[in-house]
């Protein structure tokens, strides 16, 4: 555990690119696993989260190697071939990948044992082990349904059709990724879609899925059960959540000019984007012309005077993991700006909700939190800054008050910046490619500047 301190700094400038896309990165070796054949991952997020999820892989007896850097193989066990984990799995920090594996684990008949981390530990598991055990799995729990808790795989599966009570991507991949091993037709209908990272996968590895607009805004998934996913390359473009760092960062800093390549673009991840033009920021987004299945783009950014929006509980699964970073946007931005439909944000890896109200009040700005919203007063450009940060196991929490204090009068230190591995390795060292002034400290006294 080590702190970290962001210094104002003067301009940001250059060409970078991001990381794998986390989304993508979980889903290629779980949907690798279970293809026939050898998949290669080009791309790959090499981040904590997403090694969780390949050991976790592993111990479901999947063969996956490192090539070379961020260059992936894994040799599939088919739809149905996993074999009986002989230790617990360990998910670390990972909701998506826990999540997920429980999907995994509910169409195989054998027991499965989860757990993860302090901050894991506390979020709800019974929104995925409901529509499973609807499907024949069962589950033991702790009492809220949350980890440490162990699968119960039936000998069949079953198909099921489900209604999602929360938009929420990492349940209807469980379900999906459940669905595999059941004969028959499983439909997910979601009240607002949420990223499609899975059915895309899932038709690039040959799986029969159709998806249809439902009930105004709602979308319904229909996956046909017992395919044989079939090994593909895959390229995992950068994480468009992780992009959403430096874009802040160049957009309340004067003089900027940063360009990010290769960004997924898919538009269910595409909100903060969205938003942001919406305050005036100068964003240029150019998409490649082949692209397949997922969109790209390069995004050119500039600083901007940004301007204070309402932003709708629409947008809020197409942008769920920005609110952080669009805060400290919203910080520095003239007016108010309000956003709706955020109670989510309660049960994410830490109650962000609340982390990004106080700390947003600690560096001197206006905030009102309700259960499920947040208005930020801007200040036009001067922040003040000038706090500690407790970020609770919180990596975009980190991220997001790291970069407040890039541009803000004082200092911004972060109690703990080991969080920010689980999601972006070298976030430090790239930020300071492009001139951010970020200071490794250790308590009060400063040790290694980077
Ligand atoms: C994710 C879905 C989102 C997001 C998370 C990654 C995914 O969670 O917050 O970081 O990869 O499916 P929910 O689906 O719970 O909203």
């Amino acid at each position: 555990m080590f702190k970290l301190r962001a210094n104002k700094s003067l301009s940001l400038n250059g060409e970078i690119k991001v990381p794998g896309d986390k989304s993508i990165s979980h889903r290629s070796i779980i949907l690798g696993s279970l293809a026939v054949g050898e998949t290669l991952v080009n791309g790959l997020l090499e981040s904590e989260d997403v090694l969780h999820t390949v050991q976790a892989m592993e111990k479901f007896g999947a063969i996956i190697e490192k090539i070379e850097e961020q260059k992936w193989s894994i040799h599939g066990r088919g739809v149905g071939g996993l074999d009986e984990p002989e230790a617990p799995l360990y998910l670390g920090n990972s909701g998506t990948g826990v999540r997920l594996l429980m999907g995994v684990a509910a169409s195989h008949p054998f027991n499965t044992f989860f757990f993860g981390d302090k901050s894991l530990s506390k979020r709800p598991m019974r929104r995925v082990s409901t529509p499973l055990k609807m499907m024949g799995a069962d589950f033991i729990s702790r009492a809220e349904g949350s980890l440490p808790l162990v699968c119960i795989g039936p000998r069949h599966i079953l198909p099921i059709q489900y209604e999602l009570p929360v938009a929420s991507a990492q349940v209807k991949s469980a379900i999906l990724i459940a669905a595999l091993g059941a004969a028959g037709e499983t439909t997910i209908i979601e009240p607002e879609p949420t990223r499609d990272h899975t059915e895309l996968m899932l038709q690039q590895f040959g799986a029969e899925i159709s998806t249809n607009t439902v009930k105004q805004s709602g979308r319904e998934v229909t996956i046909t059960g017992q395919p044989e996913l079939r090994a593909q390359n895959i390229n995992v473009p950068s994480d468009p959540s992780s992009a959403a760092f430096p874009t802040v960062a160049a957009l309340i800093s004067p003089n900027s000019f940063i360009t990010i390549k290769n960004v997924c673009a898919n538009p269910l991840r595409f909100g903060l984007f969205e938003i942001l033009l919406k305050m005036g920021a100068n964003i240029d987004i150019v998409f490649h012309e082949q692209a397949n299945p997922e969109k790209i783009a390069d995004i050119t950014i500039q600083s901007s005077r940004l301007q204070g929006i309402e932003i709708c509980s629409e947008i809020a699964p197409r942008m769920i993991d920005e609110y952080p970073i669009l805060a400290v946007a919203a910080a520095f931005a003239e007016g108010t700006t309000t956003m709706q439909g955020l109670k989510e944000l309660r049960v994410k890896e830490s109650d962000r909700l609340s982390a990004i109200a106080d700390g947003l009040t600690l560096c001197g700005i206006k905030v009102e939190e309700t259960i499920d919203s947040l208005t930020v007063y801007g200040t036009g450009g001067s922040v003040k800054g000038g706090a500690l940060i407790e970020t609770n196991m919180d990596h975009r929490i980190a991220m997001a008050f790291l970069v407040l204090g890039i541009a803000s009068e004082q200092p911004v230190e972060i109690d703990d910046a080991t969080t920010i591995e689980t999601s972006f390795p070298h976030f430090c060292e790239l930020m300071s490619s492009v001139g951010a002034k970020l200071t490794k400290t250790a308590g009060p006294r400063e040790v290694t500047p980077l």
